[in-house]
């Protein structure tokens, strides 16, 4: 199949995007260049889910109306995604109005052929969930999401005769067998199956909701917002007749993490049958990032940034521990020090020290012009290399295709120890001694440069920008001839001949012991208690420049939850960064008299040189300003 269509779940508005977030669309992203490679034309949809109760609680929350607030936080995401270079096609939205004309259209279709009733109807209805519980869903009496007893509420609806299909679906789900993978999620939407399947509510009463699409048969009740939001995967692409549906649908892979999977497994299928819309491809489905062990919560504070990440670490090797870390299906527990391992592991050390003392080999021996293949008759040594790649690239695309990311990465980490043991065993130096040998060095070098194209190739979808990077310094100056799967099948590519740049390193080492220092704008909120410090000399203490300054101007640092930008005036006008965002608002603090190092070496916080820090009193989540007891002259010292 010559086409790829690929979708994230659409992001609820009532939160900034996170790590979660994240992994999804960048695994989408992943997948995307992947089928590009593959010679597939593609397609890849993303956006936002903007309806319903929780958007409505949270604009109110901040003051806002909903679309107001919803326009806040979709831009939230649409800004992320470009950092973290994901090419997405189209982003949605579903306050759109042409997403919801076709939300109309695909209810009226389904009303008229009579799957859709009216009813009353009592039951326990979560507020947080926006939906009614059964009985055998309750935990202990109680939502599982949100542990609290729904209220029993009594209200006339309009359902969805989802009962009707449900024999249907577990005769497909059966003789589809990766309908939905890994098998795991296919079970568990099948036991979910084996008990009666309700119907599903699909409308709320305007007296209670107003936020949402009306209905096209009754204009007092709005679209329950999953019934909404599950649309939005057609209306993307034109629903009914847009060109994109014709071409692109049903060749669609839906990428989703696992607390969604019954909308996904159950009510998307059934509504796509009732309105007669062919089904899709794969539902793929995810497990859960957690942090240190636990679930990633605003309550308990270790909500992950991305963005800070991407700003410490940058975006190759973010994506990288993503996809190296998480075994796709199940849960995985993300902490900065893991990914700063595998940075200093398997970036660092193995790859880019491949990398470097490779090319500086072909400056010694050959001033950077990459020698002939085959100078000199093949080894078995040579032989070898080659079959390896062969077996790399082979492993690689079956994992890809089997969306076992950490897999395709290891068999080109297996290939890039290929490598190096490649060169150990022919001692390129040895040969280098010898003049006698020189078309065995010639030939040696060759087939390390390569391998080097074959895995700079193969890493593209993952690490895009570093796949660039290495391919120009290996002379390979079109995208097109490193970014098709077959030409990485085919050894001998590179051409005898060219010129290559100097090396570079592609991935600074990371001091781990400097981490913590490193770490101005902690990228979790549950920073940890400080440890002791060494005592220092007066000498020392008297180094630090610490001055008055009086704040002349305070605004928020985009993107950061943490961070507001200070203009200080120090007995002359000075910027510096500060993490207060969360306890001060920027207005409070005209006027205020801080205290600043003001001989702190220049820093770069989000993109914004700081010239400075101010001293706060901390106990690692709350920041209160150290002040001084009485108006003082700004750029006073502090003796
Ligand atoms: N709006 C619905 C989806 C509608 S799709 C028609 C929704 N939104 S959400 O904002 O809550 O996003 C849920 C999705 O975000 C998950 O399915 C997953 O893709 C991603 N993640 C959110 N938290 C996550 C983790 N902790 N770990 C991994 N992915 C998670 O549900």
């Amino acid at each position: 199949m010559n086409l790829f269509y690929v979708t994230t779940p659409i992001y609820y508005v009532n939160a900034r995007p996170h790590l979660g977030h994240a992994y999804t669309t960048v695994v989408a992203d992943v997948l995307n260049r992947f089928h590009r490679m593959c010679g597939r034309e593609t397609y890849f949809l993303t956006g936002t889910d903007e309806h319903g109760d929780k958007v409505v609680q949270a604009a109110k929350r901040e003051g806002l109306s909903p679309l107001v607030y919803a326009d806040q936080i979709s831009d939230l995401f649409k800004a992320l995604w470009p950092e973290l270079d994901i090419e997405y096609d189209h982003f949605i939205r579903t306050t759109h109005p042409a997403h919801m004309k076709v939300v109309k259209e695909v209810l009226q279709k389904i009303y008229d052929a009579e799957d859709i009733y009216f009813s009353e109807y009592e039951g326990a209805y979560c507020f947080g969930c926006e939906r009614f519980y059964t009985d055998r869903e309750l935990v202990d009496g109680r939502c599982p999401d949100h542990k609290t007893v729904p209220q029993v509420i009594k209200e006339s609806n309009y359902f969805f005769r989802m009962s009707r299909y449900q024999d249907w679906l577990i005769d497909y789900i059966n003789t589809h067998p990766d309908f939905i993978r890994p098998e795991r999620y296919k079970n568990e939407v099948l036991a979910f199956l084996r008990e009666p399947l309700e119907d599903l509510c699909i409308s709320r009463p305007k007296s209670r909701l107003q936020w949402g699409i009306a209905l096209p048969f009754d204009d007092q009740y709005v679209t329950y917002v999953w019934f909404d939001a599950l649309l939005n995967y057609v209306s993307a692409l034109g629903y009914p007749d847009g060109e994109p549906l014709k071409k692109f649908w049903p060749a669609v892979q839906h990428l989703i993490a696992k607390d969604i999977l019954k909308p996904h497994g159950i009510y998307w299928p059934i509504m796509l049958k009732a309105a007669g819309i062919p089904l899709f491809q794969h539902l793929n489905v995810h497990g859960y990032w957690n942090v240190d062990e636990s679930k990633m919560s605003k309550s308990i504070g270790n909500v992950v940034e991305p963005l800070e990440l991407k700003s410490q670490y940058g975006t190759d090797t973010f994506r990288y521990f993503l996809m190296r870390e998480m075994v796709f299906g199940l849960d995985s527990s993300f902490s900065e020090k893991a990914l700063v391992q595998r940075i200093n592991s398997d970036l660092a050390n193995d790859l880019g020290n491949l990398f470097s003392r490779s090319l500086t080999m072909v400056h010694k021996y050959f001033k950077g012009i990459v020698p002939k293949g085959d100078a000199a008759p093949e080894s078995n040594l040579d032989l070898n290399i080659k079959s390896e790649a062969g077996k790399a690239v082979q492993e690689y695309k079956k994992a890809m295709e089997d969306l076992a990311f950490h897999k395709a990465l290891m068999a080109i980490w297996e290939f890039i120890n290929h490598i190096n043991k490649y060169i150990d065993l022919t001692a390129p130096w040895e040969l280098a001694k010898r003049k006698a040998q020189n078309q065995e060095l010639q030939t040696v070098l060759y087939n390390i440069v390569e391998g080097l194209r074959i895995i700079a190739g193969l890493i593209y979808p993952i690490m895009p920008r570093t796949s660039l990077l290495m391919n120009e310094h290996l002379g390979m100056s079109s995208p097109q001839t490193f970014q098709k799967l077959d030409d990485l099948i085919v050894w001998g590519k590179t051409r005898a001949g060219t010129e290559l740049p100097k090396t570079i390193t592609l991935f600074p080492r990371i001091d781990e012991d400097k981490l913590k220092s490193l770490n101005q704008d902690a990228i979790m909120s549950n920073e940890t208690s400080p440890s002791p410090k060494p005592q220092i000399s007066m000498d020392m203490f008297q180094k630090m420049d610490l001055r008055v300054a009086t704040v002349i101007h305070a605004e928020p640092v985009p993107r950061s939850k943490k961070l507001l930008k200070l203009k200080v005036n120090v007995g002359k006008e000075q910027t510096v960064v500060a993490g207060i965002a969360e306890n001060y608002q920027p207005e409070d603090l005209i006027g205020k008299q801080v205290v600043i190092v003001a001989n702190l070496k220049p820093a770069k916080l989000m993109g914004i040189m700081s010239h400075g820090m101010v001293l706060t009193a901390s106990d690692g989540s709350t920041f209160r300003l150290v002040t001084v007891d009485g108006p003082s002259e700004p750029g006073t010292p502090l003796a």
